[in-house]
């Protein structure tokens, strides 16, 4: 068993965050290791990014008839085996229940593309880039933040950027800029949580 910090990353779809964090512990950015990545979506890309590390891979399927609150106890179960020192939502498109959050208190981080109590929910982006359109902003950001309960991209904050969207931007274009973003300020918070830079334990 390594001795490293130890991170499980859930994932539904392209895993580009993921991969930021596989790089940044393979090059020892980032003094950790991806112990389990997991996906609620069989054909999410992240998993072969995951296998393409050498990282354990798993398509964790909600069974036929499983409420939603068996499936997140089983995850739990599933995760809590794994010992990981905290549980990196990247890019995960379920909302968690308590059956699964309450096991892990102060553990689960998530990343949303866009700054505190702005655009949560899904299609952040597009949202903030249509605000832009109709001249209500001139910029959106992104925020790492705890996910103490059901709240919907909602929690204790442990990172914001801003990020500019300018004139000329494409929805493509601030895309790019913010999943950059989003990259960098990631692993950087992992690693200050990691390095007790940020404190988020009473
Ligand atoms: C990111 O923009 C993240 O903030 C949001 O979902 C996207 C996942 O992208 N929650 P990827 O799968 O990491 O490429």
């Amino acid at each position: 068993m390594t001795s490293l910090p130890r991170l499980v990353v859930l994932i539904s779809g392209n895993g580009s965050n993921l991969q930021a964090i596989l790089d940044a512990c393979k090059s020892d950015e980032l003094p950790a290791s991806v112990i389990s990545v997991i996906s609620n979506k069989a054909d999410a890309h992240g998993l072969t990014r995951a296998q393409n590390a050498g990282v354990e891979a798993i398509h964790f399927a909600k069974l036929e008839n499983e409420s939603r609150r068996d499936y997140d106890a089983r995850l739990a179960n599933y995760i809590t085996a794994k010992q990981p020192n905290y549980i990196i939502l990247a890019g995960w498109m379920r909302l968690l229940t308590s059956a699964f959050l309450e096991h892990f208190p102060n553990r689960v981080i998530n990343l949303h593309p866009a700054l505190p109590n702005t655009f949560p929910g899904t299609h952040a982006i597009e949202r903030a880039f249509a605000a832009h359109q109709l001249g209500e902003i001139n910029h959106t950001g992104i925020m790492v933040h705890l996910v103490p309960d059901e709240g919907v991209d909602n929690g204790p904050v442990l990172a914001t950027e801003l990020v500019p969207i300018h004139p000329t931007d494409t929805l493509e274009s601030l895309e790019a800029r913010i999943h950059e973003t989003e990259h960098r300020i990631l692993v950087q918070t992992i690693k200050d949580l990691l390095t007790d830079k940020i404190r988020c334990r009473p």
